[in-house]
């Protein structure tokens, strides 16, 4: 399973980079509105700390303007995804870019269909929202556990499912289960996940009965 960080904070972006396990980030224009910087120089940064995908968002929602931003966005770096939205513009920028052998992140889907759409317009990844899904009363991760079941049954479905919008470590877990790609979090999410009471605790009693044996292992 793969980690991203879901987070346009550059220091936030260093802090989790240096523990080995951010294989890519992703950002949308709330998350990068946040950090009151030039996007394309706060993308570049992204990049040169992470060498997996990183995540640009258009923010046009006509095919050509979308086209060109997407231009101006891929060039920053060789690791760029291109994220587009799930409408019929989105999804035939999607067509065209991946053609281009760009990696193409189509985000804000939210049903089944729309994720056999973005399979077919040759996405590499389908971001389904699913915190977004639960705000509303509906099941979110029953929409990883469908996406999943129709994308095996085609080979020719290539795109991976990144889970979106996760707001806590059961999603993670849950996505795990169901055998998504990868899961983009925010950083306090993944940071939740290194805990547990058990192992506070457990650590506590080790360090006071080590310190009886007055020894030291260096
Ligand atoms: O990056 C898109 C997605 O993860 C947003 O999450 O918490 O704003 O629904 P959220």
């Amino acid at each position: 399973m793969k980690f991203f960080v879901d987070t346009a904070d550059l220091n936030e972006i260093k802090d989790l980079a240096a523990t080995g396990m951010v294989d890519g980030v992703t950002t949308n224009p709330s998350l990068a509105a946040k950090q009151g910087m030039n996007f394309k120089e706060l993308i570049a940064e992204v990049c040169k700390v992470v060498s997996g995908p990183v995540s640009a968002e258009v923010t046009a929602l006509d095919y050509e303007t979308m086209m060109k931003e997407a231009d101006v966005l891929r060039k920053i770096a060789r690791n760029i995804t291109i994220k587009v939205p799930l409408t019929q513009d989105g999804l035939k920028v999607c067509r065209a870019l991946s053609s281009e052998g760009t990696m193409v992140n189509v985000t804000l889907c939210f049903t089944c269909g729309q994720a056999i759409l973005a399979a077919k317009a040759g996405a590499t990844f389908v971001s389904p929202f699913v915190g977004r899904l639960d705000d509303l009363g509906v099941n979110g991760m029953q929409l990883i556990e469908d996406i999943r079941m129709v994308y095996d049954n085609y080979d020719s479905f290539k795109t991976q499912i990144l889970v979106a919008s996760v707001r806590s470590p059961e999603h993670i877990i849950n996505a795990g289960r169901i055998g998504a790609d990868v899961v983009t979090a925010p950083p306090k999410v993944i940071r939740q996940l290194y805990h547990h009471p058990l192992t506070d605790s457990g650590l506590k009693t080790f360090a006071e009965d080590w310190a009886k044996t007055g020894q030291s292992i260096l």
